[in-house]
């Protein structure tokens, strides 16, 4: 069998996305300008949300918006967030930077977002909030955590740093909580390089996000339309404010390079979402007919899955799971794992041995492990993965 390349990620920049960085080279204007204008216009209005923020990523995105919301509602150091035990070690860190406490929960074994039945019992009396992540493609069961926000008086931030576009109960994914954070990093859904987005509905967390990333200047420019030199009144306001600090803010600000890069991907999201479910799909199809030994990606009632990744579980036991990591990888099949937080060395020497107190994290950790399924694989990439894990289990003689 001829060897062929399946990484996790592609990337082919379109001739539109190099127009209009092209443009923006020619203009001249390399701070907030008319593209990322445009591009948080639209991608507010694409995800149900009045107000949409770019920054330079997911991360400093969720620093933000973390940091407005202890802010505004009055938080103190060492209050509690509660995350889920399997995501990216960015969305714990940013609790930690933030000075509150990460109160880790476990996850579903079915789709790997924080299990909704596992949360209740980690609120404590200074539980503020509670971080779903929307790992892989999919959104979290949010109807359930939605209902124990409310009960409990806690806010919502959605890190959907790695799921963007697709719906969850006839809803964008990230609309519901009370902020939500995207990221436009390589190899996820929408790519300009480096890059996040947050977005909410309530003006005072968007004035306070947008302050935090600009320095923690005055809450002056929401949008590029309030820079409104021709009206005199305003701009005799503008004059005076430009140069005030109300915050102790970051310096998070993206270029027109990036929301150039953006809003070409963001004009072919039809296209996008079409074919990342396409992919998803049909490795799912390839490989169920291994599922007594793979646990493949399920998606939930009523939701879509846009695959940013393929998640893999293995759950037969006579599968060695380093030995096929390392026969896909010979093969030039590229693979990660699973997003293994509380077994990282520093989070060992902050919070200790902790894995054994979430059995489905571990159990993950453990068993599990990613591939590609971005939108360039082609039916014969497909069929290639198909056949190597074929191979590997006519190899180890699991089947015949
Ligand atoms: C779940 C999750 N949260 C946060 C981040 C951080 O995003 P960025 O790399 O843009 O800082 C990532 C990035 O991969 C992620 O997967």
């Amino acid at each position: 069998m001829k060897k062929r390349h399946i990484a996790i990620a592609d990337l082919k920049i379109s001739k539109k996305a190099k127009n209009y960085v092209l443009s923006v080279l020619n203009n001249n204007r390399l701070s907030y300008g008319k593209f990322t204008g445009k591009f948080e216009k639209e991608f507010a209005k694409t995800h149900n949300r009045d107000f949409a923020m770019v920054c330079n990523s997911g991360t400093s995105g969720l620093q933000v918006a973390l940091h407005a919301l202890k802010e505004v509602y009055g938080w103190e150091d060492n209050d509690e967030v509660l995350v889920p035990a399997v995501t990216f070690i960015a969305s714990s860190n940013v609790i930690i930077h933030n000075n509150l406490k990460p109160v880790f929960v476990d996850v579903e074994k079915d789709y790997y977002c924080v299990d909704p039945k596992k949360i209740e019992e980690k609120i404590t009396s200074r539980t503020r909030a509670i971080m779903p992540v929307h790992l892989f493609g999919q959104s979290s069961e949010m109807k359930l955590i939605l209902k124990i926000a409310k009960k409990h008086n806690l806010k919502i931030i959605e890190d959907s740093c790695e799921t963007m576009f697709v719906k969850y109960m006839g809803k964008p994914v990230g609309s519901l909580g009370d902020i939500s954070v995207y990221s436009t990093y390589v190899a996820h859904i929408m790519v300009t390089g480096v890059g996040g987005i947050v977005t909410t509905n309530d003006e005072l967390l968007a004035t306070t996000i947008k302050s935090l990333m600009f320095h923690g200047r005055d809450n002056i420019y929401l949008k590029i339309e309030d820079d409104d030199t021709k009206n005199k009144v305003r701009l005799n306001s503008l004059i005076e404010r430009r140069f005030q600090f109300n915050h102790v803010g970051y310096s998070y600000r993206l270029t027109e390079m990036e929301t150039a890069l953006g809003l070409a991907e963001l004009e072919k999201k039809d296209q996008i979402i079409k074919r990342r479910i396409y992919v998803g799909k049909k490795l799912t199809e390839a490989l169920s007919k291994y599922d007594r030994f793979l646990q493949l990606p399920k998606v939930r009632k009523n939701s879509e899955h846009i695959y940013m990744l393929y998640p893999i579980v293995l759950i037969d036991d006579r599968i060695e799971k380093e030995d096929l990591l390392l026969f896909l990888e010979e093969n030039e099949v590229e693979t990660r794992l699973f997003m293994p937080l509380l077994s990282q060395p520093i989070y060992k020497k902050i919070f200790g041995e902790i894995e054994d107190n979430y059995p489905i994290a571990k159990k993950l950790t453990e068993r599990g492990f990613i591939i590609g399924s971005h939108p360039y694989l082609s039916d014969q990439d497909i069929k290639y993965v198909q056949n190597l894990f074929y191979t590997f289990f006519k190899n180890k003689k699991l089947i015949k």
